[in-house]
């Protein structure tokens, strides 16, 4: 039976109850509003996050905060550290089977069997059990030897005060989605209301008078992820599309940034994987939710950096703000939209012509699959009259970008 405090009566009510808990957390946890809502956003789409900074700066405080903001779920909490071994966050090996030489984790109680986790100082943990912690995280399994184990996790906080550098701990960044740095509070009125709090908490968090059941948290994943049948939150396919060229737009803006940055042009390469552009789209529809609306606005996708970048780094920030800014300006602009489109489809076709130089060889409309790439082929045909010989395509793909005229600035910026 459903219990009482589940039922969902609308959009409207679930924002009003999110917005009182990021409230309520920001009363306790000072200036942190943009990491509160980053969280929220990492639980609503039932992803994990990182926090990142100096010692001392609020990070424990603020995730057992966030968690205690819930109630019947069940919450692990571990200090990483060298030593440990994968049954600190799996359960103790079961010894009867040691003996017949099986290793099988006993996850009572454990990483495993539960709904939420505090791993504080993750980077201590060595690269056995960090790597270990990498199926669980991603598939919710645990997944050793024998053990098969489904988990019901739903979301991590990971805290450090550095990022160590090795093959699995990059592995392990991947499974954070949602990341933040945070820097310390310099401002006098600022550090003046976390003493204040200090002398009235203690260190300790501040016990809420409502909490939002585990339940109905699973419940709002449902209306974000399209699975209920209650709320649906809309996102048109002109949305869509912008949301796409936005993303594809600031994948540019990076790899150009690196390139620019890079001695050697030694394969330095930022790339979204359609996994991450899929998860876009749940954070949008989370994004709507907690403004109480049940359709995805451009507005919301200015907030995709809370995945493409990390929060609490401005030029991080910035970049994809500048992304989002360029492709919103361009569709303002008469045909500056379309033009952006086919700048970075022209892009992608360059790229993939170095990466498989044989096919300058092959008839240019080999290229005409997407529907975008043919305003090119239509360029071809209107200035030549009909397909070229293929030892022209070189000259062709030139002769397409000095004939281009950019209708608006942002348009003429991608050509930089
Ligand atoms: N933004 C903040 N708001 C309220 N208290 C804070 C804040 N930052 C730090 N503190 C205080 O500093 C203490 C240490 O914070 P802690 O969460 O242990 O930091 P970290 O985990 O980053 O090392 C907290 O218990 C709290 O009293
Ligand atoms: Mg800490």
């Amino acid at each position: 039976m459903q219990q009482e405090t589940d039922v969902i009566n609308s959009i409207e009510e679930i924002a009003k109850e999110l917005k009182d808990a990021a409230w309520f957390i920001g009363q306790r946890v000072i200036n942190r509003e943009e990491v509160i809502e980053q969280a929220f956003c990492a639980l609503l789409t039932a992803e994990h996050m990182l926090l990142q900074s100096r010692t001392g700066v609020g990070k424990s405080l603020l995730a057992e905060q966030i968690f205690s903001m819930f109630e019947g779920a069940r919450l692990f909490r571990v200090q990483a550290s060298k030593e440990q071994q994968p049954d600190t966050f799996f359960g103790g090996l079961d010894l009867e089977e040691l003996k017949a030489g099986r290793i099988i984790h006993n996850t009572k109680g454990s990483l495993v069997e539960s709904d939420f986790g505090f791993i504080d100082e993750i980077f201590d943990a060595n690269d056995f059990t960090l790597r270990a912690l990498l199926s669980l995280l991603n598939e919710r399994r645990l997944l050793r030897g024998l053990q098969d184990v489904a988990s019901p996790l739903h979301s991590v906080i990971a805290a450090t005060n550095y990022l160590r550098v090795s093959e699995v701990t990059e592995a392990l960044l991947d499974r954070f989605l949602f990341k933040a740095v945070i820097l310390p509070d310099k401002d006098p009125f600022i550090q003046y209301q976390i003493s204040q709090r200090y002398l009235v908490y203690g260190g300790r968090t501040a016990a809420p008078e409502k909490r939002i059941s585990l339940a109905r948290l699973q419940h709002m994943h449902k209306i974000i992820t399209g699975r209920s049948e209650d709320f649906q939150i809309a996102i048109t396919n002109e949305l869509l599309y912008f949301t796409n060229i936005v993303i594809r737009h600031f994948e540019f803006l990076r790899n150009r940034q690196l390139s620019d940055h890079a001695k050697r042009g030694d394969g330095v390469d930022f790339y979204i994987s359609p996994r991450t552009q899929a998860k876009s789209l749940d954070l949008l529809r989370a994004l709507a939710l907690l403004k109480g609306r049940t359709n995805v606005v451009h507005d919301d996708v200015s907030q995709l950096y809370f995945i493409f970048s990390t929060v609490g780094l401005p030029e991080e920030m910035a970049l994809f703000k500048k992304a989002y800014t360029t492709v919103l300006n361009s569709l303002t602009a008469s045909r500056g939209f379309d033009q952006v489109t086919i700048l970075l489809d022209f892009t992608d076709l360059l790229r993939e012509i170095k990466e498989d130089p044989k096919q300058m060889r092959e008839p240019l409309s080999k290229f005409a699959e997407s529907p975008v790439r043919r305003s090119f082929l239509d360029w071809v045909k209107e200035k030549f009259g009909s397909e070229q010989p293929v030892d022209q395509n070189r000259k062709l793909l030139e002769q397409f970008l000095t004939d281009f005229v950019p209708v608006c600035d942002e348009v003429r910026e991608l050509f930089g």
